[in-house]
């Protein structure tokens, strides 16, 4: 059956939600599903923006079907052209099949790679800047070039104010037929996940997202519709602050996370005194994870949220604990930075695991390390509780900006 919705009028969604899908890009865990968002305008003119992954196929052309009920479609605009909103591109080319496939020239090139059927016919080649009519409604393009890749554009609808935003402002998480920011408790069902997938997928390119923000500043918007996740409607100003901070990396909240390595138990055991530690001189908002358990997209959301961290791992085989190793490239490939870091390291015979973060966190811009690292050599002693009180003194000063 079909299952679409008027969100402004004659402005529909008509996307739908995946909750099988065991992760994201085969890389990030989905607890609860993501929906893939389209929306499609009937006005004088007719137009889809963008489609959806080829997983719901068969619930978005009998959503697009039923709306149409027999119009022809004028516009197919496609504002991303990764695989997850392009898995219809070439079904809706076939239904309709003299649509006008709106995208730039970057799109069309990423199209002809991706996809077989030759749309050369159908495109129509828009730039920064340039307005669609469609009746009462105006579509005007303004590109948002590597928000998360070089042919992204959004479009802002400008007799509304409604900003078809394409992965920005998205989140994991399917939806549950409330659509709107205020018809769910935002807050708590999704700003968890929103940062997860802004840290993980977009992180990296937060310039970019600064370069939009500037592009779309003054602009009267009224309501924001994100390729995945709900509709911003309410209280935009909430999901535009977040982005504002996390594409400038700065910290939401003061608060520390630990993250550990721990083959024995004994690098873990450290890390759970300090947190002790730190609690008890009054630091709030501690979060410690096993690099070893937790995905890494947890901990990489929560190292955006927070303000200081601490990384402490073993050496292993001269070098550093593999999971570790592994969320510290992560961390300087998303460009993470703008925080204060102690480091604990763990050996038995030869120490390698302390210099490698060390030299790691010098290469990421802006990380400041606080208090002396320690370097434990299998096992923290009670006779050597002393270091780990200095090391906690000298975080929880700089948290509590004593
Ligand atoms: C496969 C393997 C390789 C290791 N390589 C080194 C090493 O190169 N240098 C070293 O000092 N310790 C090495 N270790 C020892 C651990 O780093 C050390 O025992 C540490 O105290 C373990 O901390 P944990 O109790 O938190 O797991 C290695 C251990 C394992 C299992
Ligand atoms: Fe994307
Ligand atoms: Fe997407």
């Amino acid at each position: 059956m079909y299952n679409v919705r008027e969100i402004s009028p004659n402005i529909y969604w008509v996307g739908g939600n995946d909750r099988r899908l065991e992760q994201f890009e085969n890389l990030f865990p989905l607890a609860n599903g993501v929906s893939y968002n389209s929306y499609l305008i009937l006005d004088e003119k007719t137009a889809l923006i963008d489609t959806v992954d080829d997983a719901i196929t068969d619930q978005y052309l009998e959503n697009i079907t039923h709306l149409m009920n027999g119009r022809e479609l004028d516009y197919l605009i496609i504002n991303h052209m990764e695989p997850d909103h392009c898995g219809n591109i070439e079904n809706i080319v076939k239904m309709y099949p003299n649509v006008k496939v709106v995208g730039n020239t970057k799109s069309f090139t990423l199209f002809h790679q991706f996809y077989n059927m030759d749309i050369t016919a159908n495109q129509m080649i828009v730039k920064e800047g340039d307005e669609l009519s469609l009746g009462t409604h105006n579509l005007k393009f303004v590109f948002a070039p590597m928000v998360h890749w070089p042919e992204v554009m959004m479009n802002l609808e400008t007799t509304k104010g409604i900003l078809f935003a394409a992965d920005a402002f998205g989140t994991f998480g399917a939806l549950a037929g409330n659509l709107f920011d205020d018809e769910i408790d935002y807050a708590n069902l999704y700003i968890d996940e929103a940062r997860r997938y802004y840290s993980n997928i977009v992180g990296k390119f937060g310039a970019q997202v600064q370069s939009v923000f500037k592009k779309i500043a003054g602009q009267e918007i009224n309501m924001i519709c994100s390729l995945h996740g709900p509709i911003f409607r309410s209280d935009i100003s909430l999901i535009l602050d977040l982005y504002d901070k996390w594409s400038k990396y700065e910290a939401e909240k003061d608060g520390v996370v630990i993250f550990y390595g721990s083959m024995y138990g004994n690098t873990a055991n450290t890390a759970d005194a300090l947190a002790n530690k730190l609690a008890q001189r009054g630091v709030t908002d501690i979060r410690v994870y096993d690099v070893s358990k937790t995905h890494p997209s947890y901990i990489i959301s929560d190292i955006f949220k927070y303000s200081h961290l601490v990384a402490a791992a073993p050496t292993y085989n001269m070098g550093l604990y593999y999971p570790m190793d592994n969320l510290l490239h992560e961390m300087a490939a998303l460009g993470v930075k703008n925080r204060k870091v102690a480091l604990i390291g763990n050996h038995s015979w030869a120490s390698a695991a302390l210099k490698i973060m060390t030299e790691r966190f010098a290469s990421m811009k802006n990380m400041e390390i606080i208090g002396d690292s320690l370097d434990i050599k299998s096992r923290l002693k009670d006779g050597e509780e002393q270091k780990l009180d200095d090391l906690a003194d000298a975080i929880a000063s700089s948290v509590l900006k004593k």
